[in-house]
C-alpha cells in the first residue's frame, strides 16, 4: 500500500498537457508506448499499470513481450488494473477480457497473478464489485499509468456516451455502435454481452498519467473530436481535455483530420521529453 508523499517528484509532475504524438504507421506507434510503458517501469518497479484490451492494445503488448524476452524487462513487481470487463462473462471465458490479457501479455512476461486485476463480470453483487474495484485500486496508490483505446464513438474504458465525467467505476450498458465494433470477436452482434463493468471517467482521471493510442482511418474523425473538438460527456474522450498529464499517440491515418498536425510535430521535435523518443 503507498501514500501520496511516498511518491517521487518525479512521479508528481504539475505539467498539465494534453500531448499529440503522430508517428508514420501502427507499428511506429505502438512500439511509442511500449517504450514509453517500459520506461516508466524501469524508472518504478513498483508502477501501477492500468490496461486496455481491444485490437489497437494487441500491437504494444506483443511489444512488451519481446521486451520482457529480449531485454528482460521486468514486471514482477508491478500491479495491473484493467478498465473493464464484460458482464455475465466468466474470466475462463475465451471472450473474457481477462482471457485477453492472459493471451496477450500476462502468459508472456513475469507478471505476479495475484498482481492483475479485472472487474470480476460474473460477481453475485455487481455494484458492490464496482465500489470494491474503486477500493482496491486506492490500496494500490492509485494509477500511475494508464493506457487507453478510443471506441468509435469515443468511448474511453466503456463510458459510452453521456458518462458522467465523473463518474466512477460502473455497470453501464452498450451502444449498438460498441456492439457492433467488438462483434467480430464474439461471431455476431447478437452474442455481445449488454453490459459491462468499466472505470469510469472520473476514476480515469484520477489516473497520473494517461496514454491514449489510436491507429488507422476509422478512428480519425472521432479523435479529431476528442482532441480537437468541446469538452461533452457525449465524447468521454474529450474529457482527457481535463487531465495533467495525458499523451495521445497516433498513426498517420488516425491523425488525418487533425487541424493542428503542425503543431504537434513541432513540440515532439522540440519538447525536451521526447528527446529520447525521436
Ligand atoms: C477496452 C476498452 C475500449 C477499447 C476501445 C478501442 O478495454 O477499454 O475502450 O480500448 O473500444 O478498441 P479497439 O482497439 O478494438 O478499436
Amino acid at each position: 500500500m503507498r501514500f501520496l508523499n511516498d511518491f517521487p517528484a518525479v512521479f508528481m509532475s504539475t505539467t498539465a498537457v494534453v500531448e499529440v504524438i503522430i508517428q508514420p504507421n501502427k507499428e511506429a506507434a505502438s512500439a511509442l508506448v511500449a517504450r514509453m510503458v517500459a520506461n516508466d517501469l524501469k524508472a518504478n518497479p513498483h508502477l501501477v499499470l492500468g490496461l486496455a484490451t481491444g485490437a489497437t492494445m494487441e500491437l504494444v503488448y506483443r511489444r512488451l513481450a519481446r521486451m520482457h524476452k529480449e531485454d528482460k524487462l521486468d514486471f514482477s513487481l508491478c500491479t495491473t488494473f484493467n478498465l473493464d470487463e464484460y458482464v455475465g462473462v466468466a474470466p475462463s471465458d475465451p471472450h473474457s477480457y481477462r482471457h485477453y490479457m492472459e493471451r496477450h501479455l500476462f502468459q508472456h512476461v513475469n507478471v505476479d497473478p495475484r498482481n492483475t486485476h479485472l472487474p470480476n463480470g460474473t460477481a453475485a453483487d455487481l455494484d458492490a464489485e464496482c465500489r470494491n474495484y474503486e477500493a482496491l485500486i486506492q490500496r494500490f496508490g492509485g494509477i500511475d499509468l494508464q493506457l487507453l483505446g478510443i471506441g468509435k464513438a469515443g468511448h474511453i474504458g466503456f463510458n459510452e456516451p453521456l458518462s458522467a465525467l465523473r463518474s466512477r467505476t460502473r455497470v453501464k450498458a452498450l451502444t449498438p455502435t460498441t456492439i457492433k465494433q467488438n462483434s467480430p470477436l464474439f461471431g455476431s452482434e447478437d452474442k455481445v454481452p449488454r453490459r459491462a463493468i468499466t472505470m469510469g471517467v472520473g476514476t480515469i482521471l484520477d489516473c497520473r498519467r494517461c496514454v491514449l493510442l489510436a491507429t488507422g482511418e476509422t478512428k480519425a474523425e472521432i479523435l479529431a473530436k476528442s482532441v480537437e473538438g468541446p469538452i461533452t460527456s457525449m465524447i468521454s474522450a474529450t474529457a482527457l481535455q481535463l487531465h495533467p498529464r495525458c499523451t495521445v499517440v497516433v498513426d498517420e491515418p488516425a491523425a488525418s483530420l487533425l487541424t493542428e498536425k503542425d503543431y504537434y510535430r513541432w513540440i515532439f521535435q522540440n519538447e525536451p521529453e521526447w528527446e529520447g523518443y525521436r
